[in-house]
């Protein structure tokens, strides 16, 4: 076991408490619905962070709907970004002439998300959007705005629903503040 693996209550606070997760994420999947229609969608989660947030959100939008994911790390088990994107696992297939949406568990400096687009765009989809379940603003380096969000949160570190500290607390329900 990891140093950071587990820390004592003390260190967390419930910032979004699950009903208030899953109710969100309805309204984002209706959102995004009603936005395409009955057209194919292709969902883009960003592993590892979305995956919870994916399992979810795509049944919320129901109809046809593609499920890809891409592998990127920038954080690297710390709690602060290191700045290097790395891709660490690829799309299976192609995305040209579909509409995509990027599913993000948190978008913090930008960084990733402003890779994510540069890296999918010149793959020629018909669109591509951005959904993250967290948006912390306050702390963007590339100014950067997401299409569909699920609750903004203030600049603090956050675990669960996906979100890792040393690669633990992602199967946490509910979202929590960490305070070291
Ligand atoms: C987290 C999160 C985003 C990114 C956001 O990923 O899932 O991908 O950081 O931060 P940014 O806006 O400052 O770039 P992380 O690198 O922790 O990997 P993980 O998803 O595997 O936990």
């Amino acid at each position: 076991m990891t140093q950071t693996a587990i820390k004592s209550d003390q260190h967390f606070r419930v910032l979004i408490p699950e009903d208030r997760l899953q109710a969100r994420i309805q309204e984002l999947g209706q959102q995004i619905r009603a936005e395409y229609g009955d057209e194919p969608v292709t969902c883009i989660g960003v592993l590892k962070g979305s995956f919870m947030f994916m399992a979810d959100l795509v049944r919320a939008i129901g109809g046809p709907v593609r499920c890809e994911f891409l592998g990127v790390s920038s954080y690297q088990g710390g709690t602060k970004t290191t700045g290097v994107v790395r891709i660490t696992e690829d799309l299976t297939a192609p995305i040209e002439s579909q509409h995509c949406i990027i599913v993000e568990d948190i978008i913090d400096t930008g960084l990733t998300m402003d890779f994510l687009v540069r890296t999918l765009k010149v793959r020629g989809p018909k669109s591509l959007k951005i959904c993250t379940l967290l948006d912390k603003a306050a702390n963007r380096e590339i100014p950067l705005t997401a299409d569909f969000v699920g609750f903004s949160i203030p600049d603090e570190f956050v675990v669960g629903y996906g979100l890792d500290l040393g690669e633990f607390y992602r199967n946490l329900p509910h979202i929590a503040v960490y305070t070291p």
